[in-house]
């Protein structure tokens, strides 16, 4: 099945379909193992959070710095590099180009200021 339109249905198809396939990657999955014990939970906040980064939902209240500030030492350039390829597969995968397109250059940027928050936390 392939989304073909940016809507709530595409994030439904999405978020799933990508940690299903993090929780069984060799780096990544044992970060997330360790730090969430309640997936159902953290499903939903990533659909909230994307939906209110794609749609503008305002459906995410959350701050996404502290929570991964909170894992650095796990959090690794490697990790982020992973996570970013698996996200690529995984939206093009589900995806049409377009749609796939924008979820992964939104991922990039939002990607890049989480290593330059943590960066500049590890400085101070
Ligand atoms: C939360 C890992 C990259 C968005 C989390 C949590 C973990 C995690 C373990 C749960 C934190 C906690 O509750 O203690 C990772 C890893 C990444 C990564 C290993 C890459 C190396 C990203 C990226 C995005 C993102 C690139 C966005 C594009 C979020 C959001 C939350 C979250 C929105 C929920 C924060 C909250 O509690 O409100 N992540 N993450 N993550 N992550 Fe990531």
């Amino acid at each position: 099945m392939s989304a073909c339109s940016l809507d709530e249905t595409a994030i439904d198809l999405l978020v799933p379909a990508f940690y299903a396939r993090v929780r069984a990657d060799a780096l990544l999955g044992p970060i997330f193992e360790s730090a969430i014990d309640d997936w159902p939970h953290h499903l939903a906040k990533l659909k909230d959070f994307w939906s209110s980064v794609m749609l503008a939902s305002g459906r995410y209240k959350g701050q996404p710095m502290p929570a991964h500030i909170r894992h650095e030492r796990a959090l690794s350039e490697e990790a982020f590099a992973r996570w970013l390829a698996i996200w690529r597969e995984t939206t093009d995968e589900l995806l049409a180009p377009a749609v796939a397109r924008a979820f992964q250059d939104k991922a990039a940027r939002i990607a890049e200021s989480l290593q330059l928050g943590m960066q500049f936390h590890r400085e101070r």
